[in-house]
């Protein structure tokens, strides 16, 4: 048997898979996330862990311990957590959506200078990325600063509680901006841009890598051997596009959590010339291309839970009638905007509304405001030659069979869904299988264990519909952008 933690946002999302791929049981538990200043957001690595154990505890409950061989992660990328020299945690963890840095993001593009970073990484500098939040720490926090001895990423969090051993994967560094994700190793220029010591950061793996087993005490808590593998893990992403197949040459996964992300798999090294695209590792040995929107799921979950104050959100979309005639525009930018905008400042509008705009009518264009926002980031692949015609699609939005209907349409892609949305969960739970080696690779594991059991076709009446909507979309963030501080 075999664990995958997927550490989300929201929530940790356990789950359970026998060698076969078959899910056996899956447990969750939620936890706070805290927005101390508008645009920061924030999460204690603490909660994190507990939360794990006791979800662990729930998922193992009535299975045969014994048989439990490795555990492995799909991490919320790009959190800057610090930890002293006692391995204390040093200040709550600094999240991928949070906004805090524009000085320090503006800092690294402008004066480092975007093709130096992009020679150095493959990638610029966006605020959620953790080499300007390292940057910020050193301004702003000084004293704290000077603590820190070891600088991680949240899912790496876990990995050493479990194991003691201090690690990370290549797909999740790449999210740091001081890994040259060409090569695969720490970029000396950035950590010296940074002032970063090797000594800060952890000892890099492939995320279906052993990293060390289980530490005893924590093994006899969970009533597990303390011979159980921990594999290093991916980001959630990269984990998500393991979890539906979306590995090797030219596939595509979308995901709809908190974020919002379009995943392109390749076997070849490539960089976005426009840096909107993020060119990471994946965590099959090849790289991805990735547009990442920072408000998805979570725009529906803001406007469902604080505005519409209900937790009936099929009955809210059923009543949904006029498929790509809506009025109504949503700019999801919530949280500010990574791609293809790269604005931490952008803020979320609903435009267009008249005297007959209805609640259905503003729910319908959160959802379409997302598709809209995904299609900007399939732009800019499809500008750089690459062709697309599906993709799989997974995450808490993708359960919404009206949601995928509008993004089928307004991206003109079939949509492929596999047995379970647990992208991340699932994708770790295979990462361990390989690690244990139960798989003689990843992209082996995919083809036995992950299939596609239906597709959402792109209607082409709306299609065409969406088409005009998204040209009209398309103009609004350039319009408002100047009311952004
Ligand atoms: C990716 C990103 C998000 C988080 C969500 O670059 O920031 O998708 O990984 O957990």
């Amino acid at each position: 048997l075999y664990i995958g933690i997927d550490l989300g946002t929201s929530a940790v999302k356990l789950l359970l898979m026998d060698a076969d791929g078959k899910i056996k049981k899956i447990a969750s538990r939620t936890y706070d996330l805290s927005f101390p200043h508008p645009g920061w957001s924030e999460q204690n690595p603490a909660d994190w862990y507990e939360q794990s154990i006791d979800g662990l505890k729930e998922l193992l409950a009535e299975c045969d311990k014994s048989r439990v061989a490795g555990i492995s992660f799909g991490g919320q990328m790009h959190g800057l957590v610090t930890l002293d020299e006692r391995d204390e945690v040093i200040r709550p963890a600094i999240l991928w959506n949070d906004g805090r840095t524009a000085e320090e993001t503006d800092y690294l593009n402008q004066v480092i200078g975007k093709e130096t970073l992009s020679g150095y990484t493959a990638n610029i500098a966006f605020a959620g990325f953790t080499a300007p939040k390292i940057l910020w720490m050193q301004k702003h926090e000084p004293d704290l600063w000077k603590r820190v001895k070891k600088i991680m990423l949240p899912k790496d969090y876990l990995a050493y509680r479990l194991s003691g051993t201090f690690c990370t994967d290549y797909s999740d560094a790449s999210g740091m901006l001081l890994l040259d994700v060409e090569h695969r190793a720490w970029s000396e220029q950035m950590l010296e841009i940074c002032h970063v010591e090797r000594e800060q950061l952890p000892k890099l793996y492939e995320s279906y890598e052993v990293v060390g087993t289980l530490k005893p005490e924590i093994a006899e808590e969970l009533g597990l051997s303390p011979e159980v593998k921990i594999i290093a893990g991916a980001g959630d992403n990269a984990a998500a596009a393991v979890g539906t197949g979306t590995v090797g040459e030219g596939r595509c996964n979308l995901s709809l959590g908190t974020s919002g992300t379009l995943f392109i798999s390749s076997e070849k090294f490539g960089v976005d010339a426009h840096n909107a695209l993020h060119s990471f590792d994946h965590a099959d040995g090849g790289y991805h291309l990735m547009g990442c929107m920072l408000s998805a799921a979570s725009c529906n979950k803001w406007w469902m839970d604080e505005i519409l104050k209900t937790t009936e959100y099929a009955r809210e979309q059923e009543k949904i009638k006029n498929l790509g005639e809506n009025r109504v525009f949503f700019l999801p930018y919530l949280m500010g905007e990574r791609s293809p905008h790269n604005d931490p400042d952008a803020r979320a509008m609903f435009l267009g509304m008249s005297m007959d705009t209805t609640r259905e009518d503003m729910t319908q264009a959160v959802l379409e405001g997302v598709a809209f926002g995904l299609r900007d980031s399939l732009e800019v692949a499809r500008s750089l030659g690459i062709r697309i015609e599906r993709s799989k699609i997974c995450g808490g939005g993708a359960k919404s069979p009206l949601w995928k209907k509008i993004l089928a349409a307004v991206l003109n892609l079939k949509l492929d869904l596999i047995e379970s949305e647990e992208g991340p969960g699932y994708g770790g739970a295979i990462l361990a299988a390989v690690g244990c080696g139960e798989y003689e690779s990843v992209q082996a594991a995919c083809e036995k264990l992950v299939h596609v059991v239906d597709t959402v076709e792109p209607d082409p009446v709306l299609v065409e519909k969406y088409e005009a909507r998204y040209q009209e979309f398309r103009k609004l963030y350039p319009a408002v952008k100047a009311l952004f501080p």
